[in-house]
C-alpha cells in the first residue's frame, strides 16, 4: 500500500474553518473536548476557527468564550469547550465569512443529529464545503440494518444477524420472532441486540437466555423503533482509518490496523469514555498478508457506503474461522489526538495536524467536483 504524503488538492492560502460541536447525543461531551484539541492543533496561519457549539437541545450558539481564548494564544483554550454562546441562526452562521474566505465545515458531531446525514443535508443546502461523508453515506452508516443491506449486496463479509421492527408487536413479540430466526439460521444465545440508529454502544445488550431477549429489544426501541439482532462473534476488534474521497483524483487509503482490547465483557461506553480500561493496541498485531487483507477490505467498505472525507471501518476478526467480518462503520469517529482514528494515521505517517489540513482539502474537492455539474437537462 502506498503511504499517503502530500494533500489531495492545494489548500487555500486561509480558510475559514467552521468547527462545529456538542449536540444532541450522547457523545456530547466528547465531542467537546474533541473541538478544544482541534482548535489548539489547527494552524492559525492557515485558518480563521469559527467555533460553533450546539446544545444538547439543538441550539446553535457562536462560542465566544473559545474565540477570546484562541485569540489570546491556543495553550490558554480550556480542555474542553463549552456549548455556550451567542445564538445563531444556522444557514448564515455556515455561511458567514465566506464574503472574504472560503468556508470548510467540520462536523464534529456524533450520533443522531450529526453524524447520520442531517446537518449534512443542511450543509448541502447551504452550499458549503464540508468535512466527510454527505448525506446518503452518513445515514447508510448510522442505521446499522441498512448498513448491513448494503454490505450484503457488495459482498463484505459480517456476521449472522437479522432486524426487526417496533411495528412487528410487542418486545415480548419481538422475542419470540427472534428465537424463530435464530433457530432457522442456527444462532445461538448469546446474541447482541442493538438498535439500528445510535453509537457509543448505547442501547446494546448481550442477551444471554430468552428472558434477557425481551429486556433487550426493550432497552433497544426505547432509542429506536428497528433493531439488529446479531450473532456473538467470538473474534479479535481490529479498526482501520481510511481517508479519501469515493470519486476523486486520489483515491481513499487505509491506515494500519489497530486492535482494540476491550476491558469489559464488551467495548461498551464506559471502556469507550469513563473508564478507559479499553486498550488500543496499534499496529495490530498481524500476519502482514492479513494486514494488508483487512486495509483493502477497509477501502471497499468504504466504497460501498458511500463514504468521503473519514471513515473509521470496524471488523471482527476470526483466525481459525471466518477470517474478517464488518462490524460497522463510523462516518465521525473519535477524534481528538488519543482516539484510534488519529493515532492509525499518526502511525501511518500523517501527524493530526496534517490530518486536518487533508480533510479540509478532501471536504474543498468534493464541493468542487460536485459544483462543476450540470444542472441543465
Ligand atoms: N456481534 C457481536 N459479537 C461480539 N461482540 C460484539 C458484537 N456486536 C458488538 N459487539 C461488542 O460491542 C461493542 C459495541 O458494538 P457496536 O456495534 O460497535 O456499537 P457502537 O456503534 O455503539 O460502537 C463492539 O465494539 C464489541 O465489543
Ligand atoms: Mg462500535
Amino acid at each position: 500500500m502506498t503511504e499517503p504524503t502530500d494533500l489531495a488538492v492545494p489548500l487555500p492560502p486561509k480558510v475559514r474553518l467552521v468547527v462545529l460541536f456538542g449536540g444532541q447525543s450522547a457523545e456530547h461531551e466528547v465531542s467537546c473536548v474533541t473541538a478544544a484539541h482541534v482548535l489548539r492543533a489547527a494552524d492559525p496561519g492557515r485558518y480563521e476557527l469559527a467555533p460553533i457549539g450546539i446544545t444538547r437541545e439543538g441550539t446553535w450558539l457562536q462560542s465566544d468564550d473559545a474565540l477570546s481564548a484562541l485569540d489570546a494564544g491556543s495553550a490558554l483554550l480550556p480542555a474542553r469547550l463549552e456549548a455556550s454562546g451567542v445564538e445563531v441562526d444556522p444557514l448564515p452562521a455556515v455561511r458567514a465569512g465566506a464574503d472574504h474566505l472560503p468556508v470548510v465545515v467540520l462536523p464534529l458531531l456524533h450520533g443522531p443529529h450529526g453524524e447520520d446525514g442531517t446537518v449534512q443535508g443542511l450543509l448541502e443546502v447551504a452550499n458549503v464545503p464540508f468535512v466527510g461523508s454527505g448525506v446518503l453515506g452518513s445515514a447508510v452508516c448510522m442505521d446499522k440494518a441498512m448498513a448491513k443491506t448494503v454490505a450484503q449486496a457488495a459482498g463484505i463479509p459480517q456476521c449472522k444477524a437479522f432486524s426487526l421492527t417496533a411495528a412487528q408487536g410487542t418486545a415480548a413479540q419481538l422475542a419470540a420472532k427472534a428465537e424463530t430466526v435464530m433457530a432457522l439460521g442456527s444462532i445461538d444465545f448469546p446474541v447482541f441486540v442493538k438498535p439500528a440508529n445510535l453509537g457509543s454502544s448505547v442501547g446494546i445488550t448481550k442477551a444471554h437466555d430468552s428472558d434477557e431477549l425481551v429486556t433487550a429489544i426493550e432497552a433497544a426501541l426505547s432509542y429506536d423503533d428497528r433493531l439488529v439482532v446479531e450473532e456473538t462473534v467470538a473474534g479479535r476488534e481490529i479498526e482501520v482509518a481510511v481517508l479519501g474521497n469515493s470519486v476523486t483524483s486520489r483515491p481513499p487509503r487505509a491506515s494500519v490496523p489497530g486492535e482494540i482490547v476491550p476491558g469489559h465483557e464488551f467495548y461498551d461506553y464506559d471502556d469507550k469514555y469513563l473508564d478507559g480500561a479499553a486498550q488500543l493496541l496499534i499496529p495490530a498485531d498481524l500476519p502482514p498478508d492479513e494486514a494488508d487483507a483487512v486495509r483493502t477490505l477497509a477501502v471497499e467498505v468504504f466504497l460501498a457506503m458511500r463514504c468521503d472525507g473519514l471513515a473509521r471501518v470496524d471488523f471482527f476478526y476470526e483466525p481459525d474461522g471466518r477470517g474478517w467480518l464488518l462490524n460497522e462503520v463510523n462516518t465521525i469517529p473519535g477524534f481528538t489526538p488519543q482516539s484510534m482514528y488519529p493515532k492509525l494515521w499518526e502511525a501511518t505517517g500523517v501527524s493530526y495536524g496534517q490530518l486536518i489540513d487533508e480533510l479540509v482539502a478532501l471536504a474543498l474537492e468534493r464541493h468542487d467536483r460536485r459544483a462543476g455539474f450540470s444542472t441543465k437537462r
